[in-house]
């Protein structure tokens, strides 16, 4: 019974630490690889998309592995949210949105 007792407070834990990171910086929410994937993942793109790349395995919108888009497709849906798609025009900087449309149009289907 120890053991368990120590398992259950570790996945709460961890049920905190994969929920709660926005993008106010500080504690935790470390992605290992490029930025963009950190953007990609801290955004939750990944709860909607599937990325491989990212780990991104939702299937609310568009497969970006298959689609493929550009960076230029990707920008424009981030700043316009399409569809059900919320926009992400103000809640990232523009350098943020550059930096996430090209990690996806060079790492889409890989
Ligand atoms: C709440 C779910 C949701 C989230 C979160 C989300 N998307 Fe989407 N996304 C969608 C849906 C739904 C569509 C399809 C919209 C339509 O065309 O009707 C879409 C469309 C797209 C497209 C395709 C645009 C095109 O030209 O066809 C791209 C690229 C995209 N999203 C990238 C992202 C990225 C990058 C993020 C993270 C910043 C993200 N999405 C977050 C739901 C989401």
């Amino acid at each position: 019974m120890r053991r368990l007792a120590l398992l259950v407070p570790v996945l709460a834990l961890l049920a905190v630490a994969g929920c709660g990171s926005s993008s106010g910086g500080g504690g935790g929410g470390t992605v290992a690889g490029p930025p963009g994937k950190k953007l990609f993942v801290e955004n939750g793109c990944g709860s909607c998309h599937q990325l491989s790349a990212a780990d991104g395995q939702g299937s609310f919108g568009p497969n970006l592995d298959a689609l493929k888009p550009s960076a230029a497709q990707v920008e424009a849906a981030l700043r316009q949210g399409p569809g059900a798609m919320p926009s992400f025009e103000g809640r990232l900087s523009d350098a943020d949105i550059a930096t996430l449309a090209d990690y996806v149009q060079t790492s889409a289907g890989a």
